[in-house]
């Protein structure tokens, strides 16, 4: 039986619909979603003297790995709790809605790992982003893609639809392609330099039940918590055949979309 976490209840502040985040919860269950991080940080190349955006920067664990090679970074969350694991390892912090950033031509660069998918009006993102960069900015990130974790959403759906709920209704991530985000880019005023969708199938530390603990909410909030067990062991069971092995090891289907982009000048 899948146990449910802290992480199940209905969000609220401005985050993700149905989603809450437990700072707790988030370092025992994604840790990974940093460790992963760093080729992105590699492509932002930080420089000493530079000003950094840490875009949706949750705990902060890879804005200070961004912070030791020079830059100086203000991290920039939703989540009040996340945002306060941020500033108890030491980081700035803005409490922002990433769909109406508050910053004007502020930033040498603007970076994100795995938050722009939470964010479901693209467009508004990317216009911020682009009203906080100086002219000649970078925007750099790393976000779910196309078929992002879609073993993982089928089986929600699935056990949804068994609780009598339009699973095929619920859309709480959005994983676009590189022409689509790109196009995005393009129209937003940014030169982009490299987009790319890298499959990257990747080890779950404490199983799927740790990544449905932290992760699940936005598909449970459509129904009565005494359902919630039952629909998480259905779509486990859905997803078994596909994404645990033999020995018991789960890896979730991630899919990245890798970019990197660069504001016009006559931009802003
Ligand atoms: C991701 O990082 O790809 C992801 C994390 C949580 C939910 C959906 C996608």
């Amino acid at each position: 039986m899948v146990n449910l976490g802290e992480s199940s209840e209905n969000g609220d502040g401005g985050e993700a619909a149905g989603q809450r985040w437990s700072a707790e919860g988030y370092a025992r269950n994604a840790r990974f979603v940093a460790d992963l991080g760093m080729p992105v940080v590699e492509l932002l190349a930080p420089r000493l003297g530079e000003r950094v955006l840490d875009l949706g920067c949750g705990d902060g664990s890879l804005s200070v790995r961004i912070a030791a090679l020079g830059p100086e970074v203000l991290g920039t969350d939703a989540s009040p709790e996340l945002l306060g694991a941020a500033r108890g390892r030491g980081l700035q912090t803005v409490l922002a809605d990433a769909h109406a950033l508050p910053f004007e031509r502020e930033f040498d660069a603007i970076f994100s790992n795995a938050a722009l998918h939470w964010m479901l009006e693209p467009e508004k993102v990317i216009a911020g982003v682009a009203r906080a960069l100086v002219p000649g900015g970078r925007f750099v990130g790393e976000m779910g893609g196309f078929a992002n974790v879609a073993t993982i959403a089928t089986a929600l759906r699935a056990g949804l639809q068994r609780e009598g709920v339009d699973g095929m209704a619920i859309h709480p991530w959005y994983f676009p392609t590189p022409q689509e985000y790109g196009g995005l880019l393009r129209a937003g005023g940014f030169s982009v330099t490299s987009i790319e969708l890298i499959p990257r199938p990747t080890p779950l530390p404490t199983g799927m039940e740790g990544w449905l603990e932290t992760f699940a909410a936005p598909f449970l909030a459509h129904v009565p918590g005494e359902r919630h067990a039952d629909l998480l062991d259905h779509a486990v069971a859905l997803m078994r055949p596909s994404l645990c092995d033999r020995a018991g090891n789960w890896v979730a289907d991630y899919v990245r979309l890798r970019f990197s982009a660069t504001l016009d000048p006559a931009t802003g």
